[in-house]
């Protein structure tokens, strides 16, 4: 059976995206120079994003009921309903990817939690809550790592790929900015405190998804990082410092009190020592908000592309000894060029 079927019983999903992969033709051939091993990590890698790619589209899917049952615009409503439909697609193309390197599509996998409704009599609130765990945490992560990626892809195919995704990833992320800068002026300070207060549980959720995502280790070589094999130690410390560069200060500048919120997140499966124990942390991890990532970003909370411009070039000077700050890792990605996030 093609598509995702759910069991409510067991929660657990059975996600067979075999067809839907095939349609897109995806190709990658000049993958066989890949070491088996290193070729079955990156299938590994590619499955497990179609898996989190679709869940996303569940996500959107819930915070487009709750925008309707606070009396959100229908605008904003058919946005999210969109972004459901980009997230399926986003599944679809890392199950092409996992195909076109030879593996099979189909995976069963924890259903994972629903989107809170948080029971307030306030939906606002409630749905506020949502928007900043979901578009400006997740997505707003996901927009810094994915620019990354496509530092280090090689095939055109999958920097097609990624290009993709990104410029939906961004739009997802931006929107979530722009509804907060919308709704800030009717927030008032008791719901600010109490956000702030919920920023601290998100980000200990946040902080917990990415490190148990992004493992901790170097990727086996630079042709499996061109496939898609993450940098587990370098995307960790991009993660930290998008954090502290960019969500911290954006959240800040609306009026949350991000910074003491991320002090005091709450660490939700182990504790942060056991989270980060396997990596050293840069001296850009321990920081909280004034970071000059957002303060040139362009009003929507998003100065991502400043940051990983700024990782690229620090990977550049590691690589090379000497060479010039950055300039060909921002002419080879497009990282920095301000019409690169939209
Ligand atoms: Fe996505
Ligand atoms: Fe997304």
């Amino acid at each position: 059976m093609s598509g995702y079927a759910e069991t409510q019983a067991s929660a657990l999903w059975r996600l067979d995206l075999d067809d839907a992969a095939r349609r897109h033709r995806l190709d990658l051939s000049d993958a066989a120079a890949l070491p088996e091993r290193e070729r079955q990590v990156a299938v590994a890698s590619w499955l497990g994003r179609m898996v989190n790619e679709t869940r996303s589209a569940r996500v959107f899917a819930a915070l487009k009921g709750q925008a309707r049952d606070a009396g959100l615009s229908g605008a904003t409503v058919a946005e999210l309903a969109r972004f459901e439909a980009e997230e399926l697609r986003h599944g679809e193309l890392c199950a092409a990817a996992a195909v076109a390197l030879g593996g099979s599509a189909v995976q069963v996998v924890e259903r994972g939690p629903d989107v809170p409704d948080h029971e307030l009599e306030d939906s606002l609130e409630g749905l506020l809550r949502n928007v900043l765990s979901i578009s400006c945490l997740s997505e707003t992560v996901a927009v810094a790592l994915i620019q990354a990626e496509r530092l280090e892809s090689g095939p055109r195919a999958l920097q097609r790929l990624l290009r993709e995704i990104l410029a939906d990833e961004v739009g997802h992320a931006r929107a979530g900015w722009r509804l907060l800068d919308e709704l800030a002026p009717r927030l008032g300070s008791a719901r600010r405190d109490r956000l702030s207060a919920w920023l601290a549980l998100a980000f200990g959720h946040l902080e917990a998804h990415e490190l148990r995502e992004l493992a901790p280790g170097p990727a086996p070589s630079a042709l499996a990082e061109a496939y898609g094999v993450c940098d587990g130690d370098r995307a960790r410390q991009l993660f930290l410092t998008t954090v502290h560069s960019v969500i911290i200060p954006g959240l800040e500048r609306r009026g949350l009190h991000a910074g003491w919120a991320w002090q005091h997140r709450q660490a939700t499966c182990c504790s942060a020592r056991d989270l980060y124990a396997p990596m050293r942390l840069s001296s850009g991890g321990g920081r909280s908000g004034g970071g000059d990532g957002a303060t040139d970003s362009d009003g929507a909370g998003l100065g991502v592309a400043d940051v990983v411009a700024r990782w690229g070039t620090w990977r550049l000077q590691r690589a090379v000894p000497g060479a010039r700050a950055g300039s060909s890792a921002r002419r080879r990605s497009g990282i920095g060029r301000r019409r690169t996030v939209r």
